[in-house]
């Protein structure tokens, strides 16, 4: 079975950090969302998260370090952009994209001569990475496909008997994975959006591309996504989800209006509703994503409300769209995955 520790039980950190030494596989909270991490340098303990997860084996994992002394090791080159990151943003939630040394394993980056790496800010993380000595590999600590998990609760409803142990640390803040950009582009090219803004990478480093998957609005099979995970359908949950997007008013109305249309087939509607906007919503399911004038209030919210309609079993998802500024694209770019792209413009 699954191990459950609590966080502040003592022999967490250091029963997790051996099994990890040993080459399991332990669920851990950051502060973006939980991960699930093994040896990024053991092959056989990273296969055994593609494994528990069931993720694809081209979709590469990132690999958590404890202090930047230990990017030499993993990477050929730093380029001069890593000095102004990660003095600015580190730890936190960016993760920075270079060319890997030979000593990453390919099953850690997906076959790619790339690494992913991040130095990530959370107490738990950050203990389990010094105990343990080790560059840490972890996804999010989801069954692939599934919502990524924000609580040890996700976390076990989706691998419980898959991996060795889970540290239950509570919610986590951002609740949106971090930002990728690669630093093996000129210029450096934002691959997902997510805790760190584009527009902070902007001020910082100047010119930064966006990759073309980020803010798609149609899925495009054949795209070469730089980013492997961008290509896969995500954070889904069993219903189906519908993204209404424009101006604050009119989306109520839309929402209103379909409510309307699918109760009248039968269905069971939920709406992930705004703060300004939920009080409309009479005749439907409603929950609460937060307010728009705090980002981060619905950051935090939003994968464990699509989970949370799941299991009332409603039959389809109203969810209200965003401005793409600052945080809002992480948010309105895993909303749009979620749906699988179905977004009405109003
Ligand atoms: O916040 C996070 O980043 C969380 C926590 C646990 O740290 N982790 C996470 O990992 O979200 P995962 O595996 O769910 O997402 C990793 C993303 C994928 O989109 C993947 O394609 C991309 O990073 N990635 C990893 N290595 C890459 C590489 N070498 N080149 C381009 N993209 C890469
Ligand atoms: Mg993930």
């Amino acid at each position: 079975g699954t191990k459950i520790f609590k966080v502040n039980d003592s022999n967490a950190i250091l029963e997790c950090s051996n099994i990890l030494r040993e080459g399991g596989v332990v669920a851990f909270p950051t502060e973006t969302v939980y991960g699930l991490g093994a040896n990024a340098l053991d092959s056989k303990a990273v296969k055994r998260i593609f494994k528990a997860k069931g993720r694809p084996a081209d979709n590469p994992l990132i690999v958590h370090i404890a202090d930047l002394k230990q990017l030499n090791d993993l990477v050929t080159k730093i380029p001069k952009e890593v000095k102004l990151l990660s003095q600015k943003f580190w730890p936190g939630p960016l993760t920075l994209v270079l060319k890997k040394e030979d000593v990453v394993p390919e099953i850690t980056t997906g076959g790619l001569d790339t690494v992913a790496i991040r130095l990530p800010g959370h107490d738990v993380a950050l203990n389990l990475l010094q105990k343990s000595q080790l560059p840490i590999a972890a996804p999010s600590a989801n069954l692939s496909g599934r919502p990524s998990p924000t609580t040890a609760q996700h976390v076990i409803a989706d691998l419980a008997g898959r991996i060795e142990a889970v540290i239950d640390g509570g919610p986590t803040g951002i609740g949106v994975e971090s930002t990728v950009i690669s630093l093996v582009e000129e210029p450096p090219t934002l691959l997902r959006p997510g805790g760190i803004t584009y527009e902070e990478l902007k001020d910082l480093l100047g010119e930064v591309d966006i990759d073309s998957a980020v803010e798609a609005e149609i899925e495009d099979e054949n795209r070469l996504a730089l980013s492997p995970g961008m290509k896969y359908k995500h954070y889904s949950p069993d219903a189906e989800v519908l993204v209404i997007e424009g101006q604050r008013t009119k989306i109520a109305n839309e929402i209103m209006t379909l409510t309307d249309q699918y109760l009248e087939e039968g269905l069971n509607v939920g709406v992930m509703a705004t703060k300004e906007n939920s009080d409309s919503y009479t005749k439907s399911q409603v929950k609460v994503m937060g307010n728009r004038s705090n980002l981060m209030e619905i950051s935090s919210n939003i994968f464990r409300l699509l989970r949370e309609f799941d299991e009332m079993e409603v039959d389809i998802i109203l969810v209200e769209g965003l401005s793409t500024i600052g945080l809002g694209l992480a948010i309105m770019n895993r909303l749009r995955k979620a749906a699988g792209y179905q977004i009405i413009n109003v």
